[in-house]
């Protein structure tokens, strides 16, 4: 009984998870979907990184919730980089490399959920500190995996 209800709530869960991610058409249509996912989420990074370089008046509320949005959008794009999905700006060495990619990927992650953290405190120079690491994640893997 237990058992069986378990079961259920780990189908359901399962079942939820695959529901969240999108599933694309063509090749083309994971293209435009990661490319547009990555261009949101570099306005809202932008907006924070404006303020941390003081090229623009800070305003801890806007900064909060680009960063709080900047970390959400950044976990979206890679699905949009399956097998077969070769294109865009997209270096051919993410279907070859592709622990690396994820590595980056995740190091990416972690670096914009920190600078999502140091926005909530609403201190400028918790953020000036998280931006760096966070906008070097961004270039080391467009080093090796963007064109
Ligand atoms: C794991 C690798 C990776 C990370 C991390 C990454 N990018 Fe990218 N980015 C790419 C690739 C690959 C492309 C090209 C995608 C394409 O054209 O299909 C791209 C494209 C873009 C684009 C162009 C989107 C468009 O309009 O076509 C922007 C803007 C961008 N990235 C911003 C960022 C910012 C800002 C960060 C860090 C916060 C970041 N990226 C982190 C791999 C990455």
């Amino acid at each position: 009984m237990i058992r069986s209800l378990l079961s259920a709530a780990v189908l359901a869960v399962f079942a939820s998870a695959v529901a969240a991610q999108p599933t694309f058409a063509t090749p083309q249509d994971a293209i435009k979907y990661r490319q547009a996912t990555l261009k949101e989420m570099q306005q809202n990074f932008k907006r924070v990184a404006d303020m941390a370089g003081g090229r623009a008046d800070f305003d801890a509320k806007v900064a909060e919730a680009s960063a709080t949005r900047a970390a959400e959008l950044i976990k979206m794009p890679w699905v949009g980089f399956g097998p077969g999905t070769e294109g865009g700006k997209a270096s051919p060495a993410i279907w070859k490399e592709q622990d690396k990619f994820k590595a980056a990927a995740s190091k990416a992650e972690g670096e914009v959920a920190k600078l999502a953290v140091a926005a909530k405190t609403g201190n400028l120079d918790a953020i000036k500190a998280a931006i760096g690491p966070a906008g070097a994640s961004c270039k080391a893997c467009h080093d090796s995996f963007r064109e």
